[in-house]
């Protein structure tokens, strides 16, 4: 593999991947595919264009996506609409770009013959209760709760029925909640650092009693790339690194970080439908693999994030004004 297209690469997790692909494979010649929506930005790619290009375009838009597939060697197809509560107010754009989106990519690298690894999230498989001690599995019954689950649900589906009719040469991640830098300060851990450094209190959804699995997006790129070159055509594997953690110790966990008293948060309007608890068995991607996650120490890793923010003020400022808009209209 030499050349390879990114799409969404100019988002979190994407440009993530695509600083760690630039770095542990120098002979690739990499493409990011970005519409740049609200939550992509091309700052979060800079300093890589020897060997990083930039193409602004939508993957629904069937000639672009198809001359972009049809220049690389693979596609590592992240792009999505990627926030719950974006969804349950504007729920099109998700079945737009993470269903349609997904289908015009699929039909571009059936035609063109080339290899594909799709990203997806845990989230396609539901809740699981708290004291369950029973993890999501690639054999889990597929059961979302939102349309952005249900649409990624819908897009792993689309995948799984190109490989199997079309022989299209594909495999899938569902990885669990992804954190880290150049993350966008909607989602729960950079929305918390900015409210503090803002010098306004956290905010816990309902009780705080909900669970996420939580992997930093270093060890989800080299869960991707072992995925992308050692992977077994077909199939899907999950990705995660015990990661378990109650939002509330999550909220206290940064708010003591940050030099603050733990108790310094508030509680705002639940989520409607709100998913209780996600957890992730990654045995098979360990076993069959090799893959092993490095950033387990949580509060380290946790430490670093924070740090980041406070040191790329520039980057999130100009976003919080009108993501807090949108959340207040929310009541959250
Ligand atoms: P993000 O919202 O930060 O980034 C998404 C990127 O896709 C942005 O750069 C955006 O501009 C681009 N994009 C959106 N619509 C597009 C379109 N129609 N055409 C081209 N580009 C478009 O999301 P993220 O958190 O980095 O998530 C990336 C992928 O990982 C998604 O597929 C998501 O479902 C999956 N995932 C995320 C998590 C998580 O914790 N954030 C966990 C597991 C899986
Ligand atoms: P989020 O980052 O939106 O990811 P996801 O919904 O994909 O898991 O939210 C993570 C958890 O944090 C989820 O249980 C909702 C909760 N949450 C809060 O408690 N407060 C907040 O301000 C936000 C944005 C999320």
């Amino acid at each position: 593999m030499q050349k390879i297209l990114v799409t969404g690469g100019a988002g979190f997790i994407g440009s993530n991947f695509v600083r760690y692909i630039y770095r542990e494979r120098p002979n690739w010649q990499i493409e990011v595919y970005d519409k740049l929506t609200y939550a992509g930005n091309k700052a979060n790619i800079s300093g890589l264009e020897d060997r990083v290009t930039l193409t602004v375009a939508d993957i629904c838009d069937e000639q672009e996506i198809g001359a972009a597939i049809a220049r690389n060697d693979a596609v590592v197809h992240f792009a999505a609409e990627s926030h719950n509560d974006n969804s349950l107010h504007h729920p099109w754009p998700f079945v737009k770009t993470n269903i349609v989106g997904t289908f015009r990519i699929l039909e571009s690298v059936r035609k063109h013959n080339k290899r594909i690894h799709h990203i997806s999230t845990d989230e396609v498989y539901g809740d699981l209760e708290l004291d369950d001690p029973a993890k999501f599995t690639p054999d889990t019954p597929y059961n979302p709760s939102s349309p952005y689950s249900s649409t990624k649900a819908g897009s792993d589906l689309l995948v799984r029925a190109w490989a199997r009719s079309f022989g299209v040469k594909a495999t899938i991640s569902n990885c669990s909640n992804n954190y880290g830098p150049y993350q966008h300060i909607e989602k729960f851990i950079p929305r918390q650092i900015t409210e503090i450094l803002e010098g306004r209190k956290p905010k816990l959804y309902g009780s705080g009693e909900n669970v996420r699995d939580w992997i930093h997006t270093e060890d989800h790129s080299s869960g991707v790339l072992s995925i992308l070159e050692k992977g077994k055509i077909g199939e899907t594997y999950l990705i995660g690194a015990n990661g378990e953690e109650n939002n509330k110790n999550v909220v206290e966990l940064i708010l003591e970080l940050m030099g603050k008293n733990k108790s310094d948060y508030e509680h705002v309007n639940d989520r409607p439908g709100h998913d209780l608890r996600y957890a992730i068995d990654a045995s098979k991607l360990m076993n069959e693999l090799n893959w092993l996650p490095k950033y387990t120490d949580f509060k380290s890793g946790l430490a670093d994030t924070i740090k980041w923010y406070e040191e790329n003020e520039a980057w999130w400022k100009p976003e919080k004004q009108a993501t807090e808009e949108k959340y207040k209209e929310l009541g959250r």
